[in-house]
């Protein structure tokens, strides 16, 4: 089945090809007007979605030399997200689906990154890491279609903390690879920065305290803008706080309760899925896989760098899977969801 999908949850305008877990095609233009403002300003992402989708659904078709003949589906992302930005695609869908008499599905952003990092190897149930700038979860994968989230950020996400570390510091948006560049020849251990603990036993992300503390730290520092050094602790103490936790909640292990015990059944979880536009990052990517080979873990990430970050060929993949099991969206009844958990059943 040939799935023809857009995505325009956030600031990327993305459409793809996909057949199965194949991606025939996958286009997608990230919008350069946030920048200057230091982040996604909503209304400008909508006129930039509206202003180019067009053009990246027809180059994502001309790349397969596709006709909308050969098309079998639609799918869009329905949520979570910028709710105006995601009406753009939710109309562009409703209407191919509408012209041309093809199904239509409606498809979870998050699901799309669990996704984004399957491979025929792994084993179920696994456990998922979403790591990007709207969110910072660990899910567990059952099977394909049922998830359920052990942890998330009580404030602000992974991603948004380094978005704004890294615009503390004068580098531009999106911070996350201008702070990644920078940090990287830095000294991770000249400053000292607190490490966040937040939630039950720790099993939960919290990034603001560590946000305010740097911006303290900043402001006693002089020369601070484009300095290496800060940039490598505050990166450092973001990823220290993120694998800790992520050590925690897979091990389910606690100071009241060391005894390491893989997944909440007797099943040991064998695979952890990293997603997301953080996920790009190689010095976390060392990390994780350091701390999957001393849990005995599969650490497995997308097949390459574009599909960390936002794209339509994770959400056509995601699709494929719902167009399997039969799950159809209703061309009347589909709607914006910008809060909709990935284990939320609607
Ligand atoms: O998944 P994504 O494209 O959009 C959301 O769903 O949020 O993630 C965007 C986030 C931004 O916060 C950006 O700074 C971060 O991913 N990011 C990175 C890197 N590349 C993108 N963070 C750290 N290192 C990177 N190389
Ligand atoms: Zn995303």
């Amino acid at each position: 089945m040939k799935i023809l999908t857009i995505e325009t949850s956030c600031d990327e305008t993305a459409a793809a090809v996909t057949e199965g877990t194949e991606i025939l095609s996958s286009v997608k233009w990230t919008q350069e007007v946030h920048a200057k403002w230091g982040g996604v300003v909503p209304s400008l992402a909508k006129r930039a979605h509206e202003e180019r989708i067009e053009e990246i659904i027809h180059r994502a078709m001309l790349n397969v030399q596709c006709s909308m003949f050969n098309i079998d589906a639609i799918a869009v992302t329905v949520g979570p997200g910028l709710a105006i930005a995601l009406e753009v695609g939710i109309k562009w869908a409703k209407k191919l689906a509408a012209e041309w008499h093809k199904p239509l599905i409606g498809v979870n952003h998050i699901e799309g990154h669990i996704l984004s990092a399957l491979t025929p190897e792994v084993v179920f149930p696994c456990m998922a890491l979403v790591i990007s700038g709207g969110h910072t979860q660990i899910i567990r994968v059952d099977e394909i279609g049922k998830y359920k989230i052990l942890a998330q950020s009580l404030d602000d996400d992974i991603g948004e903390a380094l978005d704004k570390g890294a615009r503390m510091l004068g580098l531009p948006y999106p911070g996350g690879p201008a702070l990644e560049k920078l940090a990287a020849a830095g000294d991770a251990k000249k400053y000292k920065l607190p490490l966040p603990m937040a939630g039950k036993e720790g099993k939960a992300f919290s990034y603001s305290g560590l946000k305010t503390a740097f911006y303290r730290l900043i402001s006693k520092t002089q020369d601070s803008r484009l300095n290496a050094d800060l940039a490598a602790c505050y990166q450092a103490m973001v990823f220290k706080h993120l694998t800790r936790t992520v050590r925690l909640v897979l091990t389910n292990t606690s100071p009241s309760n060391p005894s390491p015990n893989l997944g909440e059944g007797s099943q040991a979880v064998q695979d952890l899925l990293v997603g997301g536009g953080v996920a790009a990052n190689q010095n976390l990517k060392k990390q994780l896989e350091e701390l999957g080979r001393e849990l005995g873990i599969n650490v497995r990430y997308p097949a390459n760098l574009m599909l960390c970050t936002d794209n339509a060929a994770m959400i056509g993949v995601a699709a494929g899977f719902k167009a399997a099991r039969g799950e159809f969206d209703d061309l009347d009844k589909i709607d914006r969801l910008p809060r909709w958990r990935v284990d939320e059943i609607i």
